[in-house]
């Protein structure tokens, strides 16, 4: 989703300089164009040298540079790029933003920057709560900069608080919608995620490994690119935008119904739900006492299967993709479930991706069977919607 974007990353001199060199690197990896600007104090915590190599272009430093001001001032850096990122952003460089201080390359070139701009802060805690700098990113998101707040955690000063570079896919992510108009305007997307809890009696339940990531992380894509986006989520789905409409469900039953609702007339279902086969036949309001049983029969009914009733369902989405977990022949058993499911892809993956930040897999149609690359979830979820939205 960054092939061929150029992005100029502003690295100012905070001790998280490090991380953001590794980030440069992300985004070359996906495809992105990287041109860097540092101020003098980066430049004391990491070399120019260290960002021209990971990135291939000369590192950008002095304001008052006769070859760079002939080749490319600091009017052009700022014309060059789709978007500009600031990381790490020093209180600094957020108080020079806030009153117009053009005093180096990078604040003048921040001044004549038109572009979308991400600022990812990290400081001290109590520098960041400072009524100051609280002030100055208040200003700075009113002028529509994207400020990516820190999030708790150590410090390198020893501290403990909100001070910390979120995680480079945070970033990246934050980055993917202003780069890409709202293509997805006018259309409604329900995803169900997570895994569902059957209640046994009053205290033991049926569930599975599913986390609901993977689905999350569609919700909140979609919901970026423009879609109106409602999430059904299972229990420990993680949290979502706030602009995505959030249903939570318990059971497979509060599953289908709240998903049937949803998708009438929608666009586009996507199944991540791990949605159980099997519900307990009686399910005791209170706790089944233990007494002197050694073993005992339970009774179990097959849940409905979700992903196909909504694909046969009458005002059908116009598109529905269904997920298969397998432990082995992933392909052929995603190519049976396509037909009889009637869905319009399925992506299939193996058992193992469960729980886990990263996923890999296939995605299966009538016409094609290709393989989705190995990434993070985040990144893995905008592969699926690219397929998506190419159907
Ligand atoms: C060891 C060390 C670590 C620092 N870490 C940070 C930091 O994480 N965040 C921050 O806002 N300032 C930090 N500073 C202070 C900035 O380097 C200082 O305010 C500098 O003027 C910032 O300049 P710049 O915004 O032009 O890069 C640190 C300073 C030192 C000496």
């Amino acid at each position: 989703m960054l092939k061929g974007k150029k992005v100029l990353l502003g690295v100012t001199g905070g001790i998280a300089v490090y991380r953001v060199a590794e980030l440069a690197r992300m985004l070359i990896k996906q495809g992105a164009k990287v041109r860097c600007v540092m101020t003098n104090a980066a430049c004391q915590f990491v070399t120019p040298l260290t960002f021209e190599a990971l990135t291939g272009e000369k590192v950008h430093t002095a304001l008052f540079n006769l070859t760079d001001e002939r080749e490319m001032g600091h009017i052009q850096l700022a014309r060059w790029a789709d978007v500009v990122v600031l990381a790490p952003a020093t209180s600094n460089i957020l108080a020079k933003l806030a009153h117009g201080i053009a005093d180096d390359l990078l604040t003048t070139m921040m001044q004549v920057c038109e572009q979308p701009i991400l600022i990812a802060p990290a400081m001290n805690v109590s520098m960041w709560q400072s009524a100051s700098t609280q002030k100055n990113v208040a200003y700075l998101k009113q002028k529509n900069m994207q400020i990516l707040p820190p999030v708790p955690g150590i410090l390198a000063c020893g501290e403990q608080g909100a001070g910390r570079l979120p995680d480079l896919n945070v970033i990246v992510d934050a980055l993917l919608p202003l780069l890409h108009s709202p293509c997805l305007q006018g259309q409604r997307w329900v995803i169900n995620a997570g895994p569902t809890v059957e209640s046994w009696d009053a205290v033991r339940t049926l569930s599975n490994r599913a986390s609901g990531t993977l689905g999350a992380y569609l919700a909140r894509w979609a919901e970026a690119w423009g879609a109106d986006v409602c999430l059904i989520a299972g229990v420990g789905t993680p949290e979502t935008p706030a602009g995505v409409q959030r249903v939570n469900v318990e059971t497979g039953l509060e599953m289908l119904v709240a998903c049937e609702k949803a998708a009438q007339d929608s666009d586009v279902f996507i199944a991540t739900a791990a949605v159980s086969d099997f519900r307990f036949a009686v399910s005791p309001k209170e706790k089944i006492k233990r007494q002197n049983i050694s073993s005992m029969m339970v009774e179990m009914v097959s849940n409905p299967d979700v992903v196909a009733h909504i694909a046969m369902m009458p005002h059908r989405p116009k598109t529905v993709v269904a997920f298969a977990a397998e432990s082995q022949n992933h392909i052929g058993y995603a190519k049976d479930k396509l037909q009889r499911k009637a869905v319009d892809a399925i992506v299939a993956n193996d058992v193992s991706n469960m729980g886990l930040s990263r996923s890999s897999g296939w995605w299966v149609t009538a016409d094609q069977t290709v393989a989705l690359k190995a990434a993070h979830k985040s990144q893995f979820a905008q592969q699926i919607i690219q397929k998506v939205m190419a159907l």
